[in-house]
């Protein structure tokens, strides 16, 4: 913790206060005088002040773990007056430096608000505290024959408060839609303190704005979100998957066509990755298998359909692999045998983004193209590296071709300016030019903060900034994080 004389050109920079042994002690008072739950020691802090990549780390002194909204309301009342900055903090699994600290925020971490308030059959929805891991309320309302209506490969550390404040997408929007419409409602502390109870499980409630869509995807810079709404529809009760391999990214999008017009209402999930993605998976992860082995192919299409009816489903499935293979748009295609097939090859799609963890250095892009154009990004980055930088890098294509959304991933065995030189701006610019955005869903975070101007014009983000000055005027909130500095009154990082 810092004297209490920080230098004036610190404070320029630095416009917030700096954490004293007293605000820790205001801390334990507000936490109901549970001086366990206020983190000082820098053993004990340290995991929260890196990301899960290791790539964005900040250097906060305490970390402080309320366990009620009260307790966060008082330790925000306190940041407030004391102009201490903020950052909080889910499961820690985002992708863009958005819930980790810059320099030495205090880090508000939800982890012990665990509580799964309410699930209501009839209704169809849950409400449960931030703290809730998603893989757990999955759990939980299985049990009642529901569904939470988010999937993504981060479920078993990945907290519902983080989920909604990044807008998290995952792999089952193309069935149930954003979380914009799967929230009904959150309750969420605002940077002074005061609790906002917008917690509501009404389907329909047509008072005016819409004030929980101002904090689902803010990535915690207008307030902390503390409890969540979500509706549950019923689960699935036949659940298909398939893998199929092509021979280019055209005939994925053929297949996506072909797959909407005959699988219609079942289709939950149209997924691609590449040959470089199979590849670095099979030699990163144990227990990994070619899924066509004999049968290389330079593309891969995961599909799920999920249904009421399984003869309806099978029947379904069956006339469209008819097609795609009589109509020779894949070279080969396995349908999972049994749960723990099918889970085998979800794997394959799932875990890239931790097989590239286990590689090293990995640039991650998370970009809306034009689905059909999409790839070639991938193809146009990949020869502009080459030259320089030859098999050092490798450069991945995957993710939700059903959504329009690329994940491009420049992969490396550590990081390097003049790497990230030769993909930035011009990755920003290519999307741009495509009309694109910057984050398809994974949020701006610290990394892309400073190129929302690729994706939102100016007007758009002046805008964005007013509403951020009247939520928190000290900008206490995840300073650094989704606008740009210059936005909000900061000099750059
Ligand atoms: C995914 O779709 O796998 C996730 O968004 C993570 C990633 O982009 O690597
Ligand atoms: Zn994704």
């Amino acid at each position: 913790m810092g004297g209490a004389g920080a230098s004036d050109a610190r404070a320029r920079q630095w416009p917030f206060s700096v954490v004293r042994a007293s605000d820790a002690d205001a801390f334990v008072d507000a936490l109901g005088g549970d001086a366990t739950r206020v983190l000082t020691r820098a053993e004990d802090v340290k995991k929260y002040s890196v990301d899960w990549m290791g790539k964005y780390v900040g250097a906060s002194a305490v970390v402080v773990l309320p366990r009620t909204t009260e307790e966060v309301s008082k330790v925000m009342r306190h940041c407030h007056a004391r102009r201490i900055a903020v950052v909080p903090q889910g499961g820690n699994t985002g992708l863009v430096g958005g819930g980790t600290p810059t320099r030495d925020e205090v880090v508000v971490s939800l982890e012990r608000m665990r509580d799964i308030v309410s699930i209501d059959e009839d209704a169809g929805c849950a409400v449960c505290e931030a703290g809730v891991v998603l893989e757990e309320l999955e759990s939980a309302v299985r049990a009642r024959g529901m569904t939470v209506p988010l999937d993504l490969g981060a479920k078993g550390k990945c907290q519902m408060g983080g989920c909604v404040s990044t807008n998290a997408g995952g792999l089952r929007l193309l069935r149930y839609g954003s979380l914009r419409g799967s929230v009904l409602g959150l309750e969420v502390v605002l940077p002074n303190g005061d609790v906002l109870d917008l917690v509501r499980t009404l389907r329909k409630d047509n008072t005016g704005y819409d004030l929980k869509q101002l904090f689902i995807g803010a990535e915690g810079t207008l307030g902390v979100v503390t409890k969540v709404a979500i509706s549950t529809p019923r689960a699935p009760r036949s659940v298909n998957v398939a893998l199929f391999g092509l021979e280019s990214f055209a005939k994925c999008v053929e297949m996506l066509k072909l797959a909407r017009g005959l699988l219609g209402e079942i289709l939950s999930a149209y997924e691609f990755f590449d040959r470089e993605s199979l590849d670095l998976v099979l030699a990163q992860l144990s227990g990994t298998r070619d899924p066509l082995p004999g049968k290389p192919c330079e593309f891969y299409v995961v599909i799920e359909t999920s249904g009421s009816d399984a003869k309806h489903d099978t029947a379904k499935l069956d006339a469209f692999l008819n097609v795609v293979k009589s109509q020779r748009i894949v070279v080969d295609g396995v349908v999972g045998r049994d749960e723990k097939h099918a889970f085998a090859l979800w794997t394959l799609r799932e875990r890239i983004s931790v097989a590239l963890k286990y590689a090293g250095a990995v640039y991650k892009y998370d970009l809306s193209l034009p689905t059909a154009r999409m790839y070639n990004l991938v193809v146009v980055l990949r020869d502009r590296l080459r030259p320089m930088f030859g098999s050092r890098v490798k450069v991945l294509g995957y993710g939700h071709a059903g959504d329009g959304n690329l994940h491009l991933n420049v992969s490396c065995a550590e990081y390097d300016d003049a790497i990230e030189r030769a993909i930035e701006p011009f990755v920003y610019e290519y999307t741009r030019d495509e009309r694109g955005s910057v984050s398809a869903e994974h949020g701006l975070g610290v990394m892309k903060a400073e190129e929302i101007h690729y994706s939102k014009d100016a007007k758009a983000v002046e805008l964005m900034a007013t509403m951020k000055r009247a939520l928190d005027p000290f900008g206490i909130m995840n300073p650094y994080k989704v606008l740009p500095a210059a936005a909000v009154g900061l000099s750059k990082l």
